[in-house]
């Protein structure tokens, strides 16, 4: 069963065609290509593939052994302290999420409603989106960094349904600085594109930029994964068939004139969005010419004139409209949602939950690795049904292996235990490796010691080069995997350990912290890992050292420090993980849906 995609029963203004395009009527006016037969074998084929993709499903039911880890007395002390670090947790995430809600403060609201007449970013969301149930992609970054506090990194990112269609956005919030670029905003979006061409996810860009942040430019122009990068990915998704909608709802100056012009389909709003490569002041500073910006690059400019834009829309909410029924046009077909009657859809979600709250992942949310309580705790309260079917249960125990549903969706789990020790390291190589074998997503929860190992004789030296081995191979397993990979850290992200559980730079579709976790090469509070032994060094000398180190760890692996920075995906609370877990397999598994996704060499070039 096949549903395309509809403007979702909403009113769209943009003209309905006479005719419906269907396939075979593309085909036969493509007998002149002289690559017919070729784009017709491959149509052909994708169209096979698909057909057989979106058959209604069903898989297997699942026989996983109930994982029955209820919370014992024994926990409690351990359990408590948890439960009152991460409500101090909790509380500083609920005032960075006030602080960020504001955007760029009363005044740049005021203005940017009154006077300069626009939608705040995210009621322009509200419009774009199906619903406002969206995952909003790292919320915190940009706060505490060495320039200051830059709410939402200034632009807003995420995925979000536009007519059922799962979509990436970027979104500038011109009350920030009227939306320039910071170093920061560039990292953002570039990692939003990336997850866009990860996840063969369409992209729809919000411009309303005053351009790169001047008094920065050295740090967003010139280097290769800077403010360049953001065009040089819109023509690689083009040519990746990755679809791109561009709404110019405020200024696109100078370099984010581009953002539009490379997009595959724009719209401009009447009054509220120009483009231009230098505005009024540099022409009059240039010609002595006194121009409107509407003249010099409005909407009705560029959408009659120059042809820089392909819809003219009156207001803003005329342009999401537009932009959705762009969306609508896209080559998808989605699986039909079972219709199921509410009795039957209650009982399968009560048995679906796991057998244990979620409210208990905060007492489970380690303080410190030596809080930690057995990590199959967590996944029983993670998995449908708390069933989990385990592999290697007997052996390398400190890392635990196996297969759950999520929701429906099948992932192999590998979760930290303890030490990544050889035989550890051995198994996860292993089941990393089944799992690319089935293409089956992994799924990583990731609390990695706080130090490295120690040498301190010959036995341990010998042990450790056989870890040092199995773990090489166990980053190879992870790094060469083809599956989707989503990693949440609910712990330690210390050492090379937190490679192998597939951190940021081994590349996971995903990657979420939990407010609790810390990311830091070693520890707080294991400074002496780091320091090099110095045998002249006087002991209170060495001591100051160390406290120092251990003050500058406790302050720069927080979960909130590394967010800020862009080190992940973003933080999500405990109690909402497998809602998170839920939307990102749903997300990753969309790609199956778009028809015809060969990759073409030429991306779409404005004419
Ligand atoms: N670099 C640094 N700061 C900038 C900036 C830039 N490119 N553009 C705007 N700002 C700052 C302003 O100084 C102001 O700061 P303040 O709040 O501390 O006073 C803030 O952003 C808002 O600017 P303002 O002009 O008051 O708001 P606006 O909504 O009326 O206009 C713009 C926003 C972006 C249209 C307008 O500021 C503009 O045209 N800026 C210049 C754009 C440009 O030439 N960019 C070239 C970059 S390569």
């Amino acid at each position: 069963m096949l549903r395309c995609l509809t403007s979702g029963g909403r009113v769209c203004p943009a003209l309905v065609p006479p005719f419906t395009l269907s396939p075979s009527w593309i085909l036969k006016n493509r007998t002149e290509d002289r690559h017919r037969r070729l784009t017709e074998q491959r149509w052909r084929c994708s169209v096979r593939c698909m057909s057989s993709v979106a058959k209604r499903r069903r898989s297997l039911p699942s026989a996983f052994p109930v994982l029955e880890r209820p919370l014992q007395p024994i926990h409690q002390h351990v359990y408590e302290a948890n439960l009152r670090n991460s409500n101090a947790c909790h509380k500083k995430f609920i005032e960075l999420r006030e602080q960020v809600m504001k955007g760029g403060g009363e005044n740049a609201i005021a203005r940017h409603t009154k006077r300069n007449k626009k939608l705040l970013v995210r009621d322009r969301l509200r419009l774009l989106l199906d619903d406002e149930d969206f995952l909003e992609l790292s919320p915190f970054a940009g706060l505490g960094l060495p320039y200051g506090d830059i709410p939402s990194a200034g632009c807003l990112t995420g995925i979000g349904r536009i007519c059922g269609l799962w979509c990436v956005f970027i979104a500038n919030d011109a009350t920030v600085k009227g939306g320039t670029a910071y170093p920061i905003t560039v990292k953002k979006q570039l990692r939003a594109q990336e997850v866009a061409m990860q996840n063969r996810l369409p992209c729809v860009y919000l411009v309303d930029s005053g351009g790169a942040f001047l008094p920065l430019q050295s740090e967003i122009f010139p280097d290769k994964n800077q403010g360049g990068r953001v065009f040089y990915n819109e023509a690689i998704m083009s040519a990746m068939k990755i679809p791109q909608v561009s709404v110019v709802c405020g200024s696109c100056t100078a370099g984010g004139a581009y953002i539009p012009t490379m997009a595959e389909e724009a719209v401009m709003v009447h009054r509220i969005g120009t483009i231009f490569l230098g505005g009024p002041p540099l022409v009059k500073a240039a010609t002595g010419e006194e121009v409107t910006p509407e003249d010099l690059g409005g909407a009705k400019l560029h959408a009659e004139v120059s042809g820089c834009v392909d819809h003219f829309a009156w207001d803003e909410k005329e342009a999401y409209d537009y932009t959705r029924s762009i969306v609508s046009t896209l080559n998808f077909q989605l699986p039909e949602e079972e219709e199921e009657g509410e009795e039957k859809m209650k009982k399968r979600t009560a048995e679906e939950e796991p057998l244990y709250s979620s409210e208990d992942l905060l007492g489970l949310a380690p303080l410190s690795y030596n809080h930690t309580l057995d990590v199959n705790m967590v996944i029983s309260r993670l998995t449908d049904g708390s069933r989990f079917h385990e592999f290697k249960a007997r052996f390398g125990t400190t890392l635990i292996t196996g297969f759950a549903k999520i929701h429906g969706n099948l992932v192999g789990i590998v979760a930290n235990n303890g030490e990544l020790s050889y035989q550890a390291a051995l198994k996860g190589s292993h089941f990393v490796q089944l799992c690319d074998q089935r293409d089956v997503p992994l799924l990583f929860l990731q609390n990695t010691a706080p130090t490295a190992a120690l040498t301190l004789s010959t036995t341990q030296a010998e042990m450790n080069s056989n870890r040092l081995k199995a773990q090489g191979s166990m980053l190879s397993a992870v790094a060469c995997s083809s599956v989707p990979k989503i990693t949440v850290v609910i712990g330690g992200c210390h050492g090379a350990d937190s490679y192998a559980m597939c951190g940021r730079a081994f590349d996971p579709n995903f990657l979420f912290l939990w407010p609790n976790a810390r990311v830091s090469m070693a520890a707080p509070g294991h400074s002496g890992s780091l320091l090099p032994r110095d045998s002249e060094q006087e002991e209170e000398q060495r001591k100051k050292q160390e406290d120092d180190l251990n003050r500058r760890l406790e302050e720069e692996s927080s979960a909130f420090f590394s967010s800020g920075r862009l080190w992940d995906d973003g933080v999500i609370l405990p109690q909402d993980t497998r809602k998170v877990l839920r939307d990102c397999l749903d997300i990753i598994r969309q790609q199956q849906y778009q028809l015809s996704t060969e990759k073409v060499q030429q991306p779409l070039l404005r004419m």
